[in-house]
């Protein structure tokens, strides 16, 4: 059995979660472009607006660490809509830490938007989606949730717990006739990367990052990944006995 896509998304009620900069703006330019319903939610209400102001498009300011506001912002989009047909959730914050300066706080911080987040804009999505038997939930991980890298003690295990849940909605949501697309980019030039200070391999735009996903979500895709030149070699790398893995990378990745 094989999931089924979104063939067109023209019409199509969609809510992107995390759509006011990088990956997220670009797939909701996208998305309006080709001619979606499209509800934009983050916390930066004034880079929503001027988004929005392109098209007939509901503005739905949220804080993905607050359960309320993500419940209300739905009410209000089945209120207008009456249905929702894709929740992509692409809202995510890095912090580079490392062992010699692992912060706690940072830490919880971090689990609370990239894992307990996207947890929370499913119980709220999956009722009425389980009810109709259909509609489709994306999330985007990383590639940094395959295996431990460096400079990512909070961020790798959030990516990673986002790929399990992930891969636990799949098997439950198939057979009910609900799309799962795990969303897993490598490095893409946007303000999170934006930060980094060393060379980033196989870097691609938010744009090109915007078109895979939407390609992959089209075609039923469960595993989204991309750039396929980075994110195939990772996918190898994690296969590997730990001693390789590690000796590969101490010798390679020089951060
Ligand atoms: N860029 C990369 O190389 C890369 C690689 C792999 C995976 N990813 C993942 O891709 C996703 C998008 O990242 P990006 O690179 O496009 O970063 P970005 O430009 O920094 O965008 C992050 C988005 O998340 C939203 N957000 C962050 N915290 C939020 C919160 N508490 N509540 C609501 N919205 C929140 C931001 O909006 P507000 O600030 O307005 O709230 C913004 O729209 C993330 O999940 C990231 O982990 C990125």
């Amino acid at each position: 059995m094989k999931q089924r896509g979104i063939s067109s998304f023209a019409g199509q009620r969609i809510w992107i979660i995390g759509a006011s900069s990088g990956i997220g703006e670009a797939c909701a330019k996208a998305l309006i472009k080709a001619g979606a319903k499209v509800a934009l939610s983050s916390r930066r209400i004034e880079r929503l607006t001027a988004l929005a102001a392109q098209q007939d498009t509901l503005v739905l300011p949220l804080d993905v660490t607050n359960q309320e506001q993500i419940t209300n912002a739905y009410q209000t989009l089945l209120q207008c809509w009456g249905g929702l047909d894709l929740m992509l959730f692409v809202s995510g914050v890095y912090t580079p830490l490392r062992a010699d300066n692992f912060d706690f706080e940072i830490a919880k911080k971090t689990i609370d938007a990239n894992l307990l987040g996207p947890m929370r804009a499913v119980a709220v999505v999956l009722p009425e989606m389980l009810k109709r038997q259909s509609g489709h939930i994306a999330i985007v991980g990383s590639v940094a949730g395959y295996s431990g890298l460096p400079k990512a003690l909070a961020y790798g295990p959030s990516k990673a717990a986002i790929i399990n849940f992930c891969e636990t909605l799949y098997y439950d949501l198939l057979p009910k006739g609900i799309g799962v697309h795990m969303i897993s980019p490598g490095f893409v030039a946007t303000e999170a990367t934006a930060q980094n200070d060393f060379e980033m391999p196989a870097l691609i735009s938010a744009e090109e990052a915007a078109t895979e996903i939407l390609k992959g979500i089209q075609v039923g895709e469960f595993d989204i990944h991309f750039p396929k030149r980075f994110s195939g070699f990772l996918k190898f790398l994690r296969i590997l006995p730990y001693p390789i893995y590690f000796w590969i990378l101490r010798r390679f990745v020089k951060i």
